[in-house]
């Protein structure tokens, strides 16, 4: 890197040993909590050189979301739509690229020195809290896309994710264990809640600018979210479009059956030799809406579900 680089960063990890730590979960390394949220130092690094030197472009849409939550899904859907009138279903990057990799991720590609925005699409990603985006994109006023999940799903979610990602082989924590971190709001972007409600009122209090979305309700309705999220983006469906089936070619081309058999989606890799190297194929799993009931008991769902009640109540939001 830069001296600019190697400064930052110097002064980024003085920082980082000032926040509060805890390694509940026995990681390689502990959790640290920045800006009310816990994460891994890479990541916190990662965020804070974004937030720094993250320059966004006026027409940018950012496609927000805690891990777990549908953000492969979104990806795929907002990328199949701001290209549609240069590729079609033969031709889509998606076809030989993982969502992932064709929307610039900001804190993990700032961590790795680059922008990564080859691909010259208005669309960049963040797990970041609301309060923690970049200003340029507030300043800016780009829009923002963000995507939820019910939280015991989203925990079912991150339970197998962790299981086997490379890098978590020495995850010692108890399924139970896992599950009373999540409830306490310790874990990798956590507290979930305040992630969730950061997006909600920020899309109470500017609709036009934050569009909010719940995994379940584009899994029963997806045909009408994508053309939401399409309306929102100013990428809007004409009717002819429509009547050509654009909007079923999009959400086929998308389909968690579809990504998860391509090639790239089965054996490629991401981000490798780093902390955050994975298959590909692990962001395809189930796509089950009650998945949680697989492995956790009615209790323990009863438990979050009144957890995150309380921590929602009075904001207008169930999860
Ligand atoms: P499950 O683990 O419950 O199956 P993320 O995108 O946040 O990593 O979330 C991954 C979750 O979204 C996984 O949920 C995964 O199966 C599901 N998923 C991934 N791609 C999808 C798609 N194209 N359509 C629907 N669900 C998808």
């Amino acid at each position: 890197g830069t001296l600019e680089d190697e400064n930052d960063r110097e002064e980024f990890i003085n920082k980082l040993l000032t926040l509060p730590s805890r390694n509940d979960w026995n990681f390689p390394e502990p959790l640290y909590q920045y800006q009310g949220f816990w994460n891994f130092s890479p990541y916190i690094i990662g965020l804070m050189l974004a937030q720094k030197r993250f320059q966004a472009q006026p027409n940018d849409i950012i496609l927000c979301s805690h891990p777990k939550t549908g953000p492969t899904w979104l990806k795929a859907l907002a990328f199949a739509n701001v290209t549609r009138s240069q590729y079609d279903d033969s031709t889509s990057p998606l076809l030989t690229k993982s969502p992932h990799d064709v929307v610039p991720f900001i804190e993990l590609d700032a961590a790795q020195g680059v922008d990564n925005r080859d691909l010259k699409v208005p669309l960049a990603a963040t797990h970041g809290p609301f309060n923690s985006l970049p200003t340029s994109f507030r300043t800016l006023g780009c829009k923002i896309v963000y995507i939820c999940r019910d939280p015991k799903d989203a925990f079912m979610s991150l339970w197998h994710f962790m299981t086997k990602q490379i890098w978590f082989p020495l995850l010692s924590i108890t399924f139970e264990d896992a599950f009373e971190m999540f409830c306490e709001g310790v874990l990798v972007h956590g507290p979930y809640w305040e992630h969730v409600l950061e997006y909600w009122r920020a899309s109470l209090e500017s609709p036009e600018m934050v569009l909010f979305f719940k995994y379940e309700d584009l899994k029963t309705n997806t045909s009408f979210h994508v053309k939401r999220l399409a309306d929102f983006m100013g990428f809007a469906f004409t009717p002819e479009e429509e009547k050509q089936g654009a909007v079923d070619k999009i959400i086929e081309l998308c389909s968690l059956e579809t990504l998860s058999s391509l090639e790239v989606n089965r054996n490629g890799k991401q981000r490798e030799n780093s902390m955050f190297e994975c298959r590909n194929g692990l962001f395809f799993r189930k796509g089950k809406v009650g998945d949680w009931k697989s492995a956790m008991t009615p209790e323990m769902g009863a438990r979050l579900d009144r957890i995150v009640e309380l921590k929602l109540s009075g904001s207008g939001l169930t999860l």
